[in-house]
């Protein structure tokens, strides 16, 4: 948060695990989700943040990934590092940014980077590619489908993403951040998009919107194999007792929002964890 505080952004709190503006996902999946409006101009920051530019820590629940939890890298609640823009700054200040935090600030090695191919109705994300070669990044990699971000819900903005990965304790290579240009406003959900059911519209502004999972980072800056062995968890444990952990922590987040188990919705997301 200093970080970005001392680069001209406004340090926003975390929203509530339960999206205030969006009835169309049962919870918060990402940072971005309490700004989506503000990438269409709907809303606008300057009035509501005075500034064009804000960073947070963001709570977050996903379901999407529960069946990979227990393994080194996913979790079911997680907390999400942020930087967002609406129109305040380019590419290649969100590309730098990133860069300068994980190589000067960290002192971490990038092991490699990502750029979106394109396909038929999005263009191949050469400019990123560009600025990644010019930084000086060897090992950069161009991907399909899995690198082009969102939306989120039921419509919102979308758009290619860069990501950067780095090298955990056993050498294997972890997505730790995920730089996403908000280009396109997708008028369904991201299952249409896929099955070409919803188009893609142009925004006015370009948006930035950058998702670092706390706990990923905390792996790689503590040289450890798996989430379960940083501070936040603090244990040598089976991959039983993993899973175990991640729900109950997941399940105490929900409840601390005041949902109490259900049959439906996020009570019953919450029974299920349980
Ligand atoms: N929205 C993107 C993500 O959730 C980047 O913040 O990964």
């Amino acid at each position: 948060l200093k970080f970005f505080e001392n680069r001209g952004h406004k340090i926003i709190p975390s929203s509530s695990l339960i999206p205030e503006n969006d009835p169309s996902v049962l919870f918060t999946t990402a940072g971005m989700q309490q700004f989506k409006n503000y990438y269409t101009d709907s809303k606008k920051a300057i009035k509501d943040f005075g500034d064009l530019n804000v960073t947070t820590v963001q709570k977050c629940i996903r379901t999407g990934d529960i069946d990979e939890v227990g393994d080194n890298t996913h979790l079911t609640f997680f907390e999400m590092l942020g930087n967002f823009s609406f129109g305040g700054y380019s590419r290649r200040k969100a590309i730098e940014y990133a860069h300068d935090f994980i190589v000067k600030e960290l002192c971490l090695e990038i092991s490699y980077v990502t750029f979106f191919k394109g396909n038929e109705n999005v263009q191949k994300d050469e400019e990123s590619e560009k600025i990644w070669k010019e930084i000086g990044i060897e090992d950069i990699r161009e991907e399909g489908e899995d690198v082009f971000w969102g939306p989120t819900g039921d419509s919102g903005p979308c758009g290619p993403t860069t990501e950067i990965y780095c090298k955990n304790s056993d050498g294997q290579d972890v997505e730790i951040w995920n730089i996403v240009f908000n280009e396109y406003f997708c008028n369904g959900s991201r299952e249409k998009l896929n099955k070409g059911e919803a188009t893609l519209k142009k925004l006015d502004i370009l948006g930035i919107d950058t998702g670092m999972g706390l706990e990923r980072l905390v792996t790689v800056v503590q040289k450890k194999k798996n989430i379960y062995e940083t501070d936040l968890f603090n244990n040598e444990i089976t991959k039983d007792e993993r899973i175990v952990a991640d729900h109950i922590k997941a399940a105490l987040f929900i409840i601390s929002e005041g949902v109490t188990p259900s049959n439906t919705g996020r009570g019953y997301v919450l029974r299920r964890l349980i």
